[in-house]
């Protein structure tokens, strides 16, 4: 969200340095915004976690995971030297108090070197299990003072109750904006570009409301299954997991209100009277608006993949949901009795995400029927991820002498108009918070409101445990109960723009069907 600032100096501190998180996401994207130019000139990237290792150890060890996952293939030895030169690792128990004390002796030592207090970035990439010390810790050493800014990864808490708690805990130390809850979905450039195509245009917004939209669909689907996170997803599920945070800030970005400015809290109280107007769920009717499913074996690709009780680390009996679809509505004069419908799912086809908006009918059918054989409404397609665009559906004459009409698409992709690879999210965020920018972070009340949001669901689901499960095979689009839960309201799940371009770029030219 920044314009083209740079950030002060800063110390990167990584709590969890020997995680996934930090060897996947966070360094690699470090790296890059090193090689954009974007890290200050004066910065220090200390890993804190675990066992004895070596800073020229810990370096390697970083390499290997930048040169497996960066968008920009393998390292390029000078740079990466140059850039892991203020890497460090610090070997500590983060249960103990002496940890921070030595911290911050660290921190001040080397803004003393600099001769310039440094923004101090803490940064947990750790277990919601480890969260709490860490904090007490920070303020133990006095770690939190007005340089100091501290990013907290999903889960953010496991129900409403517990999020509270933590946002309180997170309160006693620091001031709301030195507070940094990251959801990584926010940092996608397609994800963004929604403000962007909402507010920077003038032609659609007049027709961004119940009087022409008839209904929204929010896909998110994933072909992996849980992969080697069995643990933590097995107490999770896909309604906290997906759901309590990338799906419903997606929702918010399409049906907020026009933000009068870019400002973190400005767009962070239009997105949060979204949620706080979320028609409620009453708990006898949630099997009206959710759906949950879990996957048994089925085909990938043309692999056999096992199901979701045989993964490791899952409960052999377990009742956990792997696909959750939802329908909801919004109790506001933009969106009245207007159906969201959203899904999300594990070993689904394919790894896809898009938004799609159909309008309502013409008021007044002026063509015969015989033009009208091929006639769709028209769609507005938010395509997220893997292919990023946009795409609108309407209706032109087909060629030849009768009136007929036919659905085209107006398209627009990112790779065919831009030349720039767009940043992994993790680059835009952690820009963001070296910056202090909290445009693109869930605030302490936003959290709140999007777990008052499934809070219902989850209760009635803890209630009456599944009896079904699994109840679909892996490498279909979820239950049958998926089906009956939009069809409620006469609708089809829509096949996803992007599979139809691959199968046949001739289908995606003329139209979007509906799934069969
Ligand atoms: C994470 C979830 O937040 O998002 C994962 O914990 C999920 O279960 C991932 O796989 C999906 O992110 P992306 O960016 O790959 O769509």
């Amino acid at each position: 969200m920044k314009s083209g600032l740079r950030p002060d100096p800063t110390i990167f501190v990584i709590f969890g340095a020997g995680g996934d998180l930090a060897w996947r996401k966070l360094v690699p994207a470090l790296y890059n915004l090193f090689l954009d130019g974007w890290l200050p000139a004066k910065y220090q990237i200390l890993g804190v976690g675990h066992g004895d290792m070596s800073d020229a150890g810990y370096r390697a060890h970083l390499k290997k995971g930048l040169d497996k996952v960066s968008r920009r293939g393998k390292a390029q030895k000078e740079a990466w030297n140059d850039f892991a030169s203020r890497i460090s690792f610090v070997s500590a128990e983060l249960g103990e108090i002496k940890t921070y004390k030595d911290l911050a002796k660290k921190l001040s030592a080397l803004g003393n070197e600099w001769d310039i207090l440094p923004n101090q970035i803490f940064y947990l990439a750790l277990p919601p299990s480890l969260v709490g010390d860490v904090i007490k810790g920070l303020a133990a050493g006095g770690l939190n003072g007005d340089r100091c800014r501290i990013v907290v990864e999903k889960p953010f808490g496991n129900d409403l109750e517990s999020a509270r708690a933590l946002n309180r805990r997170l309160g006693e130390v620091f001031n709301e904006n030195q507070i940094f809850r990251i959801d990584h979905y926010l940092g996608k450039e397609t994800v963004q570009n929604i403000l962007a195509f909402r507010f920077g245009n003038a032609l659609f917004e007049p027709v961004w409301n119940r009087r022409y939209i008839d209904h929204v669909q929010i896909t998110v689907a994933e072909d992996v299954g849980v992969e080697h996170r069995g643990h933590y997803y097995d107490k999770a599920g896909a309604l906290r997991d997906m759901i309590q945070n990338h799906l419903l800030q997606i929702f918010c970005l399409i049906a907020m209100e026009a933000p009068v400015s870019l400002n973190d809290n400005e767009v962070r109280n239009k997105k949060v009277d979204v949620l706080r107007a979320i028609r409620p769920i009453l708990p006898e009717r949630v099997h009206e608006h959710a759906v949950s499913g879990q996957y048994g074996t089925g085909w990938i690709e043309g692999k056999h993949v096992k199901g979701y009780r045989s993964e490791p680390r899952v409960a052999k009996g377990s009742a956990t949901e792997t696909f959750a679809a939802l329908r909801l509505f919004i109790d506001n004069w933009r969106w009245q009795d207007v159906p969201f419908y959203m899904r999300t799912g594990k070993r689904l086809p394919a790894k896809i995400s898009e938004v799609s908006i159909q309008f309502r009918n013409v008021p007044h059918q002026t063509f015969p029927p015989a033009a009208l054989r091929d006639w769709h409404p028209n769609r507005l397609i938010i395509a997220i991820q893997p292919e990023e665009g946009i795409f609108l559906r309407f209706q032109s004459k087909y060629p030849g002498p009768a009136m007929r009409l036919s659905p085209v698409m107006m398209q627009f992709y990112y790779r065919e108009t831009f030349d720039v690879s767009p940043p992994d999210a993790y680059e835009t965020l952690l820009l963001d918070v070296m910056i202090g920018d909290a445009t693109l972070f869930m605030r302490a009340d936003q959290a709140e409101a999007a777990w008052s949001v499934i809070t219902p669901i989850l209760d009635a689901w803890n209630a009456s445990k599944p009896t079904d499960f699994p109840n679909y095979q892996a490498g279909t689009w979820g239950p049958e109960e998926a089906q009956t839960l939009i069809a409620q309201d006469g609708y089809n799940w829509m096949s996803p723009t992007y599979l139809q371009c691959q199968d046949d770029t001739a289908t995606c030219k003329v139209s979007m069907e509906p799934m069969s």
